[in-house]
């Protein structure tokens, strides 16, 4: 048995029209002046911002707009938008969007409630923030988790290093998750989130501490689902019932509940992350590129657990008498499980060409100079992150 620390403070408000509600929380929360932060296009094409704006004006709540956030979303955004809080007395985050949204957000109010700091330096150094300003959120797309999970990933251009926070000050107060509001995504971001959905799962079901039959039963039970409702979803984008399954399964695969984040092995996201951070990717689908080469990476160190994953996600008939087998066809179906999504399954998918030098450069990346390991089923260091850059070429 292990000890753990269990904290999920995030009020959740799900379903059709939960949007509406919004400015009572706002009030709830104590919010006088709000910043609604969003991204490029999506949100405003849609009439949701024209929407959110009608609402806080009817509750006699402020606002102004700053929109613009990209994908993977940028420090120098994060600096422009603290600024502007700053000037205009800013003392709530709404988050509309994304993952890239929700964790500029958080960024922001870190860094105007903080304002002695650079806030990249609780990204990149030990150095960690005394407060944070209040976040509320009403997600567009199932994926990143980030409307529950105690984390926000930022990428700085010069460098093209993206990091990420972990700190309980930046979660989310409030988070409104309407899987209407998810209808207008293209397929390859709503599979693209279910691949990052899954892999925030799979991250903590590898670990190297024994867990409670009940979480893993949760774990495959959501992971399951999510298999089955991105395949309804590829067939089907307008399909509610799955894009709700979607939307529920990517907030409870990163609050924790499938496993404590702390225990997990996390290597394919230290291992994306430089991929997005130098070429953009979409997170899920970098992740669905190097998933199952770590997966055959890493089998030997317990293939027992592969192949309970493979027998209770995949659906793999067990061979107890050989657990590497029944772990590598576990591995099979999930990569055919990636492809038939249209999601890659090898780097080269994603556009990008790994010869010696780009491994080099990534592992190099990834572990700080050499200096850091990653991963905790099978930490991995220098060296191991090169091989898996080339064998998932
Ligand atoms: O910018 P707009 O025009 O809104 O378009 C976005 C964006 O291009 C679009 N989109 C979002 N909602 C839509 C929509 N398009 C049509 N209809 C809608 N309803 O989708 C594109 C991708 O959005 P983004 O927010 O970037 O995606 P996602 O939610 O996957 O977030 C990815 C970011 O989250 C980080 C990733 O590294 C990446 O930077 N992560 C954050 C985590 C956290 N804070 O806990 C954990 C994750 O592991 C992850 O690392
Ligand atoms: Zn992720």
């Amino acid at each position: 048995m292990n000890n753990f620390t269990y904290f999920a403070p995030t009020k959740i408000e799900f379903g059709l029209g939960a949007q509406k509600k919004v400015g009572k929380l706002l009030k709830e929360f104590g919010a006088k002046k709000v910043l609604i932060h969003f991204g490029g296009q999506s949100a405003k094409k849609s009439g949701l911002i024209d929407e959110v704006e009608t609402l806080l004006k009817s509750e006699g709540i402020e606002y102004i707009e700053f929109g613009g956030v990209k994908p993977n979303p940028r420090l120098c955004d994060v600096y422009r938008g603290a600024e502007i809080c700053k000037a205009e007395n800013i003392d709530f985050l709404l988050a509309v969007g994304g993952g890239s949204v929700i964790d500029s957000a958080k960024a922001i109010a870190l860094a105007i409630a903080n304002p002695d700091c650079d806030v990249w330096d609780f990204y990149t150094t030990s150095k960690k923030p005394k407060a944070c300003a209040p976040v509320g959120v009403i997600l567009t797309m199932a994926a990143a988790g980030s409307e529950m999970s105690e984390a926000s990933v930022i990428t700085k251009d010069e460098g093209q290093l993206k990091r990420a926070i972990n700190n309980d000050l930046v979660r989310a107060k409030f988070s409104i998750l309407n899987p209407e509001l998810t209808l207008t995504l293209p397929d390859y971001q709503t599979q693209s989130g279910c691949a990052d959905i899954l892999l925030h799962t799979l991250e903590r079901y590898f670990k190297n501490t024994e867990s409670f039959e009940l979480t893993d039963s949760i774990a495959e039970a959501l992971m399951r689902t999510v298999i089955a409702n991105a395949k309804i979803l590829h067939e089907n984008p307008q399909d509610l019932n799955a894009r709700a399954e979607i939307m529920w399964a990517s907030t409870l695969s990163h609050n924790n509940l499938t496993g404590d984040r702390t225990k997990g092995d996390w290597s394919c996201h230290a291992l994306e992350h430089e991929l997005s951070g130098i070429f953009d990717v979409a997170h899920g689908a970098g992740l669905a590129a190097i998933w199952s080469t770590w997966a055959k990476y890493v089998l030997s160190e317990n293939p027992k657990r592969f192949a309970r994953l493979a027998v209770n996600v995949a659906g793999v008939e067990n061979n107890a008498s050989d657990p590497v087998s029944t772990a590598l066809k576990g591995i099979e179906k999930f990569e055919e499980f990636f492809a038939s999504v249209g999601m890659p399954t090898r780097i080269s998918h994603l556009g990008i060409e790994i010869d010696d030098n780009l491994a080099s450069l990534l592992a190099k990346k990834c572990s700080n100079g050499g200096t850091q390991k990653i991963g905790k089923f099978r930490p991995l260091d220098e060296s191991d992150m090169k091989q898996i850059y080339l064998n998932a070429k």
